[in-house]
């Protein structure tokens, strides 16, 4: 037995192979749109069934929630420029075009022009440019179109994790067959350390089983690439998972580095997975310091349990503590932070750019194999991630 989707209904907005030769106008679209366009059709985005008007785009923006009540942290927009709106008249159908190939239809009901500043300060906590997040936002074009979506086509999957992409509805099927009444899903777009895999063990220990579920769509231009970290979970997941308790699947969504926001909207899409639990541990979709380490669980008390439907499982940082010999975390150990192996993202990814192994205590040693080979082999790092 797997989560309801939120709202109630799993969405599906797939017509393959759909004939699309009476429409005339074509909007061409951007990779994170391609994304979202994707995972509203195949129900990860549930409830929404397209990109969102100008009541729901507000309504998102100012409170958190989509004007029927539903929360909803992210506004799932589609932006392009004065000219391509220019083009397009509210009761139009457009062809989704990217890099000259239709993936979609939109039936569009609205354009709107979007309140940047207010969005970038409200969603993202800050309107910094160098915020990652906010300087896409920022750089996508200033007017929105709305409407419901199909896809009719599937974007093309890198050849290195094909085999790990899985609609909602697969995963849903999934769990079922394994008999897993509760799972606990992960998100991540990082290598896993032991400090994720001490938190996701843990978790475990009290579900019926893990969902690992890394985000595979656009990073920021120094977060490990997709393959290379895909590879990593594979050879972690066989050296030290059981596999009757663990699923592998990846989120083909874009980071947006929203913090808090993000987290709540990580949460509600795994529900959509079919998880009944979620991990938030430090930090959740943070970056540098726009946001305090445990804002991200904070976020959750603006919410009721009724309302997200998903149990969250808040974790604090955790280490490896040589004293204690083992995993913990200022909850579990009295030691002092000179035991502690605490290394930074950007620390550890420099290292392993060099080629220094960083201690076991911090990454198992097959991990760290998979990650050197691969940030040395440039041109697979260059070809599958690009920078926002
Ligand atoms: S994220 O942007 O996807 O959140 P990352 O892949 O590093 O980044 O984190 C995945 C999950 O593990 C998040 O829930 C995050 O809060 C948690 N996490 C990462 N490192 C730690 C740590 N040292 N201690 C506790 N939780 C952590």
């Amino acid at each position: 037995m797997t989560n309801a989707a939120h709202g109630g209904r799993l969405v599906n907005r797939q017509s393959f192979g759909k004939d699309t030769s009476e429409i005339k106008k074509t909007v061409a679209i951007d990779r994170v749109a391609l994304s979202d366009l994707e995972l509203i059709a195949n129900g990860t985005y549930s409830p929404l069934t397209g990109f969102l008007d100008e009541e729901n785009y507000h309504s998102v923006v100012e409170t958190m929630h989509l004007k029927n009540g539903l929360a909803w942290t992210i506004p799932i927009t589609l932006p392009v420029s004065e000219q391509t709106a220019g083009a397009v008249s509210a009761g139009d159908k457009v062809k989704l075009s990217y890099n000259g190939e239709i993936y979609g239809i939109l039936d569009v009901t609205e354009k709107f022009r979007p309140d940047k500043e207010k969005e970038a300060a409200r969603v993202y906590l800050t309107t910094d440019p160098e915020h990652p997040g906010v300087r896409r936002l920022f750089s996508r074009g200033p007017i929105n179109l709305a409407g419901p979506v199909e896809l009719i086509r599937r974007s093309p999957r890198p050849a290195e994790f094909a085999r790990d992409y899985l609609d909602p509805a697969e995963t849903r099927r999934l769990f079922t067959e394994k008999g897993w009444r509760t799972i606990v899903g992960f998100q991540t777009r990082n290598p896993i350390h032991r400090a994720h895999e001490h938190i996701q063990k843990t978790a475990l220990e009290t579900v019926d089983g893990l969902f690992i579920n890394p985000l595979v769509g656009e990073t920021k231009a120094d977060d490990i690439p997709a393959g290379i970290r895909m590879r990593s979970y594979h050879v972690l997941i066989d050296n030290y998972y059981v596999k009757e308790r663990t699923a592998l699947a990846v989120f083909p969504a874009a980071m947006r580095y929203a913090g808090p926001r993000e987290a709540v909207f990580h949460a509600i899409c795994r529900k959509n997975f079919g998880c009944t639990h979620f991990i938030v541990g430090r930090d959740h979709a943070g970056v540098k310091d726009y946001y305090g380490p445990y804002d991200a669980q904070k976020i959750f008390a603006h919410f009721t349990r009724k309302e997200l439907d998903i149990q969250t499982l808040f974790f604090e940082n955790s280490y490896y503590c040589t004293k204690c010999g083992g995993m913990a975390s200022n909850k579990t150990c009295p030691h002092d932070s000179s035991f502690h192996v605490a290394l930074s993202g950007t620390k550890v990814r420099a290292m392993l750019r060099a080629g220094v192994r960083p201690p076991e205590t911090f990454s198992r040693p097959e991990v760290v194999d998979v990650l050197i080979e691969g940030l040395n082999r440039k041109q697979t790092a260059n070809a599958d991630h690009q920078e926002v």
